[in-house]
């Protein structure tokens, strides 16, 4: 589970950035190294690292990142975060309330009546969190090594020399947790349950770890660089909660304010800080200051907030608008070829249909800006459909919405279907709730279902070689000269008829079933150029240019076409003038089609 973060670039504005707050805080030179555990005295107060990650993981670090130094109270969110997941909120609450202290970190703050530590930051709830975990298992060490080292995508080990140095010296934490075996709030002896918190607290880490541990809380729980899932989304809920206000213990007010992120910090100078959903940010410095705070680190996260605006509160931020765009089907077709007239009945019925292109987070602002449109509109569209390629986020509130819309229309017999990558997005769609792959097939089904509602016949798979649109002109004698030039080719489903590359030398004329032109090199499931069926053509673009095919075609059916090689139109512009005109005329019709249709397209993706 080695992390190798994906390394981002050296010459990096944020590197620059990051390495200018170096310098300018390496001038605090004020605070002192934590003695009172000997070993931590030998730390140099002159290191100093800042490391930033973001959720793509890409990691930015400089300064003194790969020094060693021990977890100690950072650990504490860790913990507290194991036990939840591990015996669920209900047992841990029974131990361990949620409510700030404002003491110091070795302040001894229980709750009179029960005992139950105040919150898990202070030291007497870190150590009955500790005691939970240790009555787990027979090796409670590997239970917390494991859990940490998911959080830093690499196997982390305990400081044998700083665990010796705490616990021959930590009589007050040992008092604290007899003290809570007074109050039965421990399962395991006392000794035992202080024993595993200074071992968690001698965990060795770096800047780096720093930044990953806290990068995996603003990711709900997964390292971002080895996508391992370190802990549950509803667990970092909590354990982010809890750190908010009380992470920072006597300093916590002022460090909401100043800095606005949820954090945590060690006597070992390090603090780690989490954006959710954004950021993590690892500082380590190891000069503190009255409280026990990193005295650079403080410093560090203060400004890193301020210049980049990332305090948890930001009043008066707009986000953009959760509706991109809006369209109708008659604006915005799938690349399904349609004859002329069932194009004129979808352009007609068009305001029967809504497509809301989403974009930023699906969340309640998002349901509510479809669902007022939908109600506003008049009339109101019945087929709808909801883009999702663009969301960043979804959240389980906006789900709910978009399924009590799409119960809604079903109720007044309309329909809604979304498009896009769910998967991706961590989406879960409730049964009910339609997903087309990608925006072509959900546009597709739309038509279909308008054609449907307004009656249009259904599309003939099989024509008369006089019905093709390309003989829209011709006289029955003109047809019937020509007829006997034409070729026939005749194929099975799944058959790839023309391949990207080939040497273009005809036209197909399709007189039954349908065919996809498809992006060159991406499968007969690739990405979808056109699709076109009985009475339409393909092949025309090549002509024009005398090149080479440009297009992967597939049958989607069982398929029939005429050919109209190049040779023979080439020959009929000397012998037959008009015939040839009347073919010309009919390519420039479908020509015009496409290019109508791609127009459309670009309007779209530009507006
Ligand atoms: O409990 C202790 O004394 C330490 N092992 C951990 C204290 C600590 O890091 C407090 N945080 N700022």
């Amino acid at each position: 589970m080695t992390a190798s973060p994906a390394i981002a670039a050296q010459v990096s504005p944020i590197t620059d950035y990051l390495s200018g707050l170096l310098e300018r805080f390496a001038a605090l030179e004020h605070g002192t190294v934590a003695t009172y555990i000997p070993e931590l005295a030998r730390a140099d107060p002159t290191d100093f690292g800042i490391c930033l990650v973001t959720l793509d993981g890409a990691l930015y670090e400089v300064g003194d990142t790969r020094v060693d130094f021990t977890i100690q109270s950072m650990s504490k969110p860790l913990t507290y975060g194991l036990a939840l997941e591990r015996l669920g909120q209900k047992a841990v609450r029974a131990r361990v309330g949620v409510e700030p202290s404002g003491d110091p970190f070795n302040e001894i703050s229980l709750e009179p009546s029960s005992g139950a530590p105040v919150n898990p930051m202070i030291n007497a709830g870190a150590i009955a969190c500790a005691g939970m975990v240790a009555a787990l298992d027979d090796d409670p060490l590997e239970l917390v090594l494991d859990a940490y080292s998911r959080y830093a995508g690499r196997r982390l080990e305990t400081d044998e020399a700083v665990y010796r140095s705490e616990s021959e010296t930590g009589h007050r934490n040992r008092a604290i947790a007899h003290l809570l075996s007074s109050f039965h709030v421990l399962d395991v002896p006392a000794d035992d349950a202080v024993d595993l918190y200074f071992r968690q607290c001698a965990v060795a880490v770096d800047c780096r770890d720093l930044a990953l541990i806290a990068g995996t809380l603003a990711n709900g729980g997964v390292n971002p660089v080895t996508r391992e899932r370190a802990v549950g989304e509803g667990v970092v809920r909590e354990v982010l909660s809890v750190m908010t206000t009380c992470g920072m213990y006597d300093a916590a007010g002022d460090w909401l304010i100043s800095v606005g992120l949820p954090a945590k910090s060690g006597v070992s100078g390090g603090v780690f800080a989490v954006l959710p959903g954004r950021l993590g940010i690892g500082v380590y410095s190891p000069a503190l200051d009255d409280k026990g705070n990193s005295v650079r680190g403080v410093a560090v996260c203060s400004a890193l907030s301020n210049d980049l605006a990332l305090h948890l509160v930001r009043p008066g931020e707009r986000i953009a608008p959760p509706v991109r765009a809006q369209h109708e089907i008659g604006a915005l077709h799938s690349k399904r070829g349609r004859s002329a007239d069932q194009r004129a009945a979808i352009r007609a019925a068009s305001s029967r249909t809504a497509i809301f292109e989403l974009q930023g987070e699906l969340g309640f602002m998002a349901a509510e800006a479809v669902s007022r449109r939908i109600v506003e509109a008049q009339p109101q569209p019945e087929l709808v459909v909801v883009d999702l390629r663009r969301l960043s986020r979804v959240d389980r509130g906006g789900v709910d919405f978009l399924q009590a819309l799409a119960d809604s229309l079903w109720a007044t017999g309309g329909a809604l279907v979304v498009s896009g990558p769910a998967a991706e997005l961590g989406l879960e769609l409730p049964l009910s709730v339609t997903r087309f792959d990608n925006l072509d097939a959900a546009l597709e089904w739309c038509e279909d279902e308008l054609l449907q509602r307004v009656s249009h016949p259904p599309a003939p798979t099989e024509i008369d070689l006089a019905e093709h649109e390309l003989f829209a002109e011709l006289e029955p004698a003109e047809l019937e000269r020509l007829v006997p030039e034409l070729g026939l080719l005749a194929v099975d489903p799944g058959e790839i008829v023309v391949r990207a590359g080939d040497p273009a030398a005809e036209l197909f004329l399709v007189t039954r079933g349908s065919l996809s032109v498809l992006a060159p090199g991406t499968g007969p499931q690739g990405r979808r150029l056109s699709t076109v069926s009985a009475g339409m053509t393909f092949g025309e673009l090549a002509y024009v240019d005398r090149g080479f095919r440009i297009a992967d075609v597939y049958a989607d059916t069982d398929v029939e076409c005429r050919t109209l090689p190049y040779a023979v139109l080439d020959r009929l512009a000397a012998t037959e003038p008009r015939l040839h005109g009347k073919l010309l005329h009919g390519l420039a019709k479908v020509v015009l089609t496409t290019l109508q249709q791609v127009n459309a397209e670009v309007a779209h993706l530009t507006g």
